[in-house]
Order: structure tokens, then C-alpha cells, then sequence
């Protein structure tokens, strides 16, 4: 069967069987497996380089597709809104007087200035260039000197809805208001996180950042684990990098690392020692301060470090975790950009093209924390500086680093991806099948459009 295209797998333990070694009942979305081969063909680098395929997915795909805009606990009371922006398309996501989110083309009917320039609260939209004023629900409230506007009714001149959405806290837009319903367009996402409840969460913090590359290679360096060994040697020694397990369906798909468990590629055994001392980043001339019991595992013994660390905000929900959901990186994407972990791993990230420049990239990384008592305020955007780096971010804590070695290549990617005489990428048939899954929705969307 392995001769088959895409049926090959990794040397060592497949992620199933280390589901059976769980020292806790294992949720049975994990137990799911799900990949098809599709093609081993190239994808077009115009994709990446080509401002036509830039304007093609302006038009095909950010102007009809569910996208994430904010967290309903960001625009809390009415009048709160919160200004959602793709390429150059400016959104404008409000709480209305009866407590519904809709939201808006963030443009003036009148001569067209962008009705708001900051997230903020009001008690109507109101244009800044002549006055025009619509209630928070969409309805024309004023027209400054009406008696010059005999030609404009109230009843035709509502500010035009794009169609909202919301999940698990999570508010969603669709810039198309006929667009396939969000409940269903989310669906089989939602029925996988039912163990994992996201909406109770509150957003701990959240890092932007501005990428030298264009909006999808930045968010193909998330979605396979097979760069590791490349860009982040040092955490071969406890993350099993090319045994992930790689699932995909219509329109979300997802890549499990394992941790707790050694990287294949590595030529050596590595001890349960070895495994916790490279996790805790300690030296290789120093003590690790945590040694594994003889007879235990690294995975067990730091799956059981994390409940407690966990206990004091989440109480003991965390005696129902696995050692899975303590210890792997459960990386969600749901087309075309949004990425939730699953799990009690905090992070969330969305990728999008920066304004309407195809060679540049916003990469963000949301953490959504578990909390006790009363829910804690969402943290604003901390933008960082084109000089600055994801480990100046003292609120990512280790991660920092990780993404700054995945930052180190984008821009190389792009450079060298203009330069190529190849007309395409080559990809890994099973552990790069996320990227594959991403292009052919982009092909179905962009092109076939
Ligand atoms: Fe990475």
C-alpha cells in the first residue's frame, strides 16, 4: 500500500499509537484520521509573486469568503465597534442598540469617506466630512441642510450589511450578504472544538506584526511541521516533527505535533532525560532541574506539570485532559486564514495580505487563555515595529523565538521565489497535504471563479 502516492508515513511511533500510551482518557476528535491524497503536482509560484493572482483573490475570494474580524468581547456594548480591514477594503463590525453585531462596507453613502478611522464607542455613525449620520443599526439618522436632499429617502439609503457571523466568541464577516450561512459554513470546525470551549476563554494577549512576504507564505510556514528540522533544531528533541499527524477535510483541516516524543529524523535514541532537559531549553552544561522517574515518560511527567501549572485558571477542568491535549500542538485552520488551536494550547493566529501590497503580510498571534472569577479584559493589538521581533513580545514568552526563526525566512522565500526559474513548488505529499488542501480551496476560489 505505501507505494501508493501519499500512503507513505514516518519511521517511529504514529501519533495513534501514542494516543494509546495516554495516561488520561483521550477525546475521541483526536482519535479522527483524515487524508486523501489529492495530487503531487506543482504549485504556481505567481501565486506568491504575481499581483493578477493578488487581484484575483481581492475580487474571488476576500470580498465573498468568511473571515475573522474581532472577539465579540471586543466590542462589548452598543455603539462599540471595531474596524475590520482586508487589502484595501475597509469594514466597519458594530454592536447595535439591541445587542446584534452587524457590520458595514466602512464607507459614507453620501460622498464616501470612510465613516470611522478608530475602534472605539459612539452613539451614532456619524461621517466626518458633511455630517451624514446613520443609527447603530445601519438606519439613516441625519442629513445635515435635508432640504438640498429631496432625492434621498431614508427607507433607500440604510448602509449596506455584510453578513455576520459568530462562534466560540469569535465574530465573523462575509463581505458577500448572500454568502452560504456561517452556522454552516463553521460546522464541522465547531463540532470538533465541542470538547474544547474557546468562547469561555478571554484574549490574554495578541501580537501583529507586519512580514516581509506575501500574506500565504507567511501562513504556510504554520501549517506543516516538517520545517523544524530546518528552521527550529532545537526542538527536535521532544517534538515528534515528522510523524504530525496531518487531517483534512472541506473546508478546515489540521496538523498534530507531537510532544513528548523525539523528532525521527534525530540519528540517536534520546533518553526521557534528554527530551524534558531540551523542552526546558536548559544547557547542555547545566542540571536539568526535572528528572524523569525511572519507568515514566517525559510525556506523562510533563503533561502532568502542565495540569498543575493550568489548575490555578482553569480549575479542575484539567483533570478531564489528556496528555495529548497538555502536551501537542493541535493547529486548526479553517479556510482561507484563520487558525485556532485546539486544546489547552492558547494560540490563534491569522494571516492576511497588509493592505493591498501582495509582497507584504500581517501575521498575528492571539492567545486565548482559560480564566476563574470574573472574565478579564481582551488585550489590545500590540503592533511591532518594523525593528522589532516576535521575542520583544515579553507576552508570547518562549514562542517568540520560534516565530522569529520562522520569520527569518519569509522574506528569503519570497526573494527567492521572484528569482526561480521554476514555475512551481514542489510539496510533500502527507506532511505538507495542509498546504496542498489550502491551494486546491484557492484554486476552487480564485480561479475557478
Ligand atoms: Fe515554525
Amino acid at each position: 500500500m505505501t507505494d501508493q502516492p501519499g500512503a507513505a508515513r514516518s519511521p517511529g511511533v504514529t501519533y495513534q499509537e501514542l494516543l494509546e500510551a495516554d495516561t488520561h482518557p483521550v477525546p475521541d476528535v483526536l482519535r479522527l484520521e483524515h487524508n486523501v491524497f489529492e495530487s503531487d503536482e506543482d504549485i504556481p509560484t505567481s501565486r506568491y509573486t504575481s499581483r493578477e493572482w493578488h487581484e484575483l483573490e481581492k475580487k474571488n475570494l476576500w470580498s465573498r469568503v468568511w473571515q475573522y474580524a474581532c472577539r465579540t468581547d471586543e466590542i462589548p456594548e452598543p455603539g462599540d465597534h471595531y474596524i475590520y480591514e482586508i487589502t484595501d477594503r475597509t469594514y466597519l463590525v458594530i454592536r447595535t442598540e439591541t445587542g446584534e453585531i452587524k457590520a458595514f462596507p466602512n464607507a459614507c453613502l453620501h460622498r464616501g469617506r470612510r465613516l470611522k478611522d478608530y475602534d472605539g464607542r459612539c452613539s451614532e455613525i456619524r461621517c466626518a466630512f458633511h455630517g451624514f449620520a446613520w443609527q447603530l443599526n445601519g438606519e439613516l439618522k441625519d442629513v445635515p441642510a435635508k432640504w438640498d436632499f429631496p432625492h434621498v429617502e431614508a427607507e433607500s439609503f440604510s448602509l449596506p450589511e455584510c453578513a455576520v457571523g459568530e462562534w466560540a466568541g469569535f465574530v465573523f464577516i462575509n463581505p458577500d450578504k448572500d454568502a452560504q450561512p456561517f452556522d454552516e459554513y463553521v460546522a464541522g470546525l465547531a463540532e470538533q472544538f465541542e470538547v474544547w470551549d474557546l468562547g469561555n476563554r478571554y484574549k490574554e494577549a495578541h501580537v501583529a506584526k507586519v512580514v516581509p512576504c506575501n500574506w500565504k507564505i507567511a501562513q504556510e510556514a504554520f501549517c506543516e511541521a516538517y520545517h523544524v528540522n530546518g528552521t527550529h533544531p532545537q526542538i527536535m528533541g521532544y517534538l515528534g516533527d515528522t510523524n504530525s499527524q496531518v487531517d483534512v477535510w472541506d473546508n478546515f483541516a489540521r496538523v498534530i505535533s507531537p510532544g513528548g516524543t523525539p523528532s525521527p529524523l534525530l540519528d540517536y535514541d534520546v533518553s526521557e532525560d534528554e527530551m524534558m532537559a531540551t523542552m526546558l531549553d536548559v544547557r547542555h552544561d547545566q542540571e536539568s532541574p526535572i528528572k524523569v522517574p525511572e519507568g515514566a515518560t517525559m510525556r506523562a511527567v510533563s503533561a502532568a506539570m502542565s495540569r498543575e501549572r493550568w489548575r490555578e485558571f482553569a480549575g479542575d477542568a484539567v483533570d478531564q485532559m489528556s496528555d495529548a491535549e497538555m502536551m501537542d500542538s493541535i493547529d486548526y485552520t479553517l479556510f482561507p486564514n484563520f487558525h485556532p488551536w485546539g486544546a489547552f494550547n492558547r494560540i490563534v493566529y491569522r494571516f492576511r495580505p497588509n493592505g493591498d501590497d501582495h509582497r507584504t503580510a500581517i501575521m498575528e498571534c492571539i492567545f486565548l487563555a482559560p480564566y476563574t472569577g470574573e472574565k478579564p479584559a481582551p488585550a489590545p493589538v500590540h503592533w511591532l515595529e518594523e525593528h522589532e521581533v516576535f521575542s520583544d513580545a515579553e507576552e508570547l514568552g518562549m514562542l517568540g523565538k520560534v516565530f522569529d526563526q520562522d520569520l527569518f525566512n519569509m522574506p528569503r522565500v519570497q526573494q527567492g521565489l521572484e528569482s526561480t526559474h521554476k514555475p512551481g513548488v514542489t510539496l510533500a505529499n502527507y506532511q505538507e497535504s495542509k498546504v496542498r488542501w489550502l491551494h486546491k480551496l484557492f484554486t476552487e476560489w480564485v480561479e475557478e471563479n
